[in-house]
């Protein structure tokens, strides 16, 4: 079968990131206290500080561009940009809530970014940019568009050994159905998994000063429902896999994630590990 174009993955990114929307907004607070610790990695791999202007690429719900806002304060300014308009209606709910308003968020590809070329102290990005077709073209347009020893930092996903907390359902689900072996260059969860992958995109775009640091954490449920409720709520590419399943085959999976999820127990808490492969780089002066 034939690859999808760059525009069809553009479109299903943009349909299946709208219809998890909702348990996003449902999840938020949850994996807003789960994860910040990456939102504020990204802040300080990116040197933001007060008066800069960042922009956000794949905000979705806005991380971690309201982090980002909090931190340049009132003199600068974020720009999330998100394909899937529902996410970014969350993200704007919460910029009221948090009374925020030095951060604005449209809808775009950032693989082809509606900015003036260096214009932006800082580029930041939470787990968007494996998804993306075209992943050098997106590190081109990031370079384009940040001033000159401005900093790009990006976290995405590392090896699923390392990520039981991705890697439990598409197993379990895998024992149901037969799926194609995974195609290492088409978009998805792990495809920046590989070390030194996107820090070579970035080389090849003329970024210097290349860091990349496997940063290693887990998620913190109270119940192992939880964990297989929220997932299947937010994400998007689990879900795609989980609705090929019969209703009698979901039954038995759910069961076995809960029982494979079990074991992660540590006292009152099932805490699934995660590896995020944390990225950065300068653009030269
Ligand atoms: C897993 S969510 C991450 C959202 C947020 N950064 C976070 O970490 O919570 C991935 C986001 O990337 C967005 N996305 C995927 N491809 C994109 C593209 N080509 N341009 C802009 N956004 C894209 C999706 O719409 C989705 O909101």
């Amino acid at each position: 079968m034939a690859s999808p174009s760059p525009e069809q993955v553009i479109e299903s990114q943009r349909q299946d990131w709208n219809r998890v929307a909702g348990g996003w907004e449902k999840w938020d607070r949850f994996f807003d206290e789960q994860m910040a610790f990456l939102n504020h990695r990204l802040v300080a791999d990116t040197r933001l500080r007060s008066g800069m202007r960042v922009l956000d690429l794949g905000s979705g719900t806005g991380y971690p561009a309201l982090l980002a806002a909090q931190t340049v304060g009132p003199t600068g300014n974020v720009v999330g940009v998100d394909l899937a308009a529902q996410m970014l209606d969350a993200a704007k709910r919460k910029t009221s809530s948090l009374k925020l308003s030095n951060i604005t968020f449209q809808t775009g590809d950032v693989t082809s970014l509606p900015f003036a070329k260096v214009s932006f102290d800082a580029v930041t990005t939470r787990f968007c940019l494996m998804f993306l077709p075209e992943i050098p073209k997106a590190v081109a347009e990031i370079a384009r568009v940040l001033k000159p020893n401005a900093w790009v930092a990006a976290a995405v996903w590392s090896a699923p050994d390392k990520n039981p907390y991705l890697k439990i359902p598409i197993d379990i689900i895998k024992q149901f159905i037969e799926l194609p072996p995974p195609d290492p260059s088409a978009p998805g969860i792990f495809r920046l998994a590989k070390p030194g992958d996107l820090a070579s995109m970035l080389q090849h775009a003329g970024f210097a000063d290349i860091s990349e640091q496997e940063f290693l954490g887990d998620v913190r449920f109270s119940a192992a429902e939880d964990y297989f409720s929220s997932l299947m709520d937010i994400a998007a590419p689990i879900q795609n896999l989980w609705t090929k399943l019969t209703s009698p085959q979901q039954g038995e999976a759910r069961q076995r994630i809960l029982e494979t999820a079990g074991q992660y127990r540590k006292e009152s808490i099932v805490a699934l590990p995660i590896a995020v492969r944390m990225v950065a780089g300068r653009k030269p002066g």
